[in-house]
């Protein structure tokens, strides 16, 4: 049997393993996924020594999706462009890293029906995040795209760097008072410490939509945003979670699984606060942490 893990610390919140169990059930594969605690210190060497025992592939989350991009053997163009890697593929001697995120939120989009072309889209944000999906939201040709943030050099340094995708209108929070805009995704980390970003009124156009990264608990102050905003649509991310863990698994396994039943199941767990490590009926159960990796010296 073939295996995948994804690696972060903290990794006892992931839901990656539950839905790849999902995935392998609904696609018929046989494989196992287990989510690691692998800290930033003894990243190289567990990335070594799971390449050693034989893993097919990784998922990377927090904290080490920017350092993993330097301990590969080859980045794709779009995981380069983000600055990270969410995905890494076994190859002969090491891994080579790609970034599913971009492609997750965009299909997330689709999914939900929510376009970009010809539309005035805010981006709140930008850090890590705002890298992974600039490059696929400018290839979708929004009438405009703003970057907001607390921190103004930032926006400024993503507009220089993303030029030959298309502009990127660079923005403080404060800077967009009187500017209308069809879509606001929120991009920021605000949400994790129960805050949201201090905008101007009135940014969200008649029939406008809010699309938020985050998920859980930490989408309450976005949507609570939103709501006051009188937003038509407002989404969290547990969607965009789903699809970029699909693409990752494409890439594996060579099949796409279906999305829309795994993002409502997920729902219902996120909303009765069940344990992510769900064990799905015939298959696989998830695991966690189960392999003994080596001592560090
Ligand atoms: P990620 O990988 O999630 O993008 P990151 O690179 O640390 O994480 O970026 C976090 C983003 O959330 C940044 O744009 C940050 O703004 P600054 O660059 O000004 O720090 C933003 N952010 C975090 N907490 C915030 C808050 N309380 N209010 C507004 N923006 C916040």
């Amino acid at each position: 049997m073939e295996r995948y893990a994804v690696i972060g610390q903290p990794i006892g919140h992931s839901r990656s393993p539950a839905i790849h169990a999902r995935f392998a059930r609904q696609t018929g594969q046989d494989l196992s996924y287990e989510a690691l605690e692998v800290p930033g210190a003894e990243l190289q060497a567990r990335l070594a020594w799971l390449h050693q025992q034989g893993f097919s592939g990784l998922n990377v989350t927090l904290p080490h999706k920017q350092a993993v991009a330097g301990l590969c053997l080859s980045v794709s163009a779009r995981a380069q462009q983000a600055g990270a890697v969410n995905t890494l593929l076994r190859a002969d001697g090491g891994w080579i890293g790609d970034n599913t995120d971009g492609e997750g939120l965009m299909a997330d989009l689709v999914r939900l029906g929510i376009g970009i072309q010809d539309r005035r889209v805010l981006v709140l944000g930008a850090g890590g995040a705002v890298r992974g999906i600039l490059a696929p939201l400018l290839a979708l040709r929004p009438a405009c795209l703003a970057v907001s943030n607390r921190n103004p050099w930032k926006p400024e340094a993503l507009a220089e760097a993303f030029k030959l995708h298309g502009p990127v209108l660079p923005r403080t929070h404060l800077a967009l008072k009187g500017e209308v805009y069809d879509l606001v995704i929120n991009a920021t980390s605000a949400g994790h410490s129960g805050a949201m970003p201090r905008l101007p009124g009135g940014l969200l156009a008649a029939g406008g939509d809010a699309y938020d990264l985050s998920y859980g608990p930490a989408h309450a102050p976005f949507a609570a945003w939103a709501a006051l905003q009188a937003a038509s649509r407002v989404e969290d991310g547990l969607g965009m979670l789903v699809e970029q863990a699909a693409a990752a698994f494409e890439l594996w396994r060579g099949v796409r699984p279906q999305t829309t039943a795994v993002v409502a199941a997920l729902r219902r767990q996120v909303q009765t606060g069940t344990d992510a490590d769900e064990v799905v009926p015939g298959h696989q159960a998830p695991r966690r942490s189960h392999v003994e990796l080596p001592p560090q010296d």
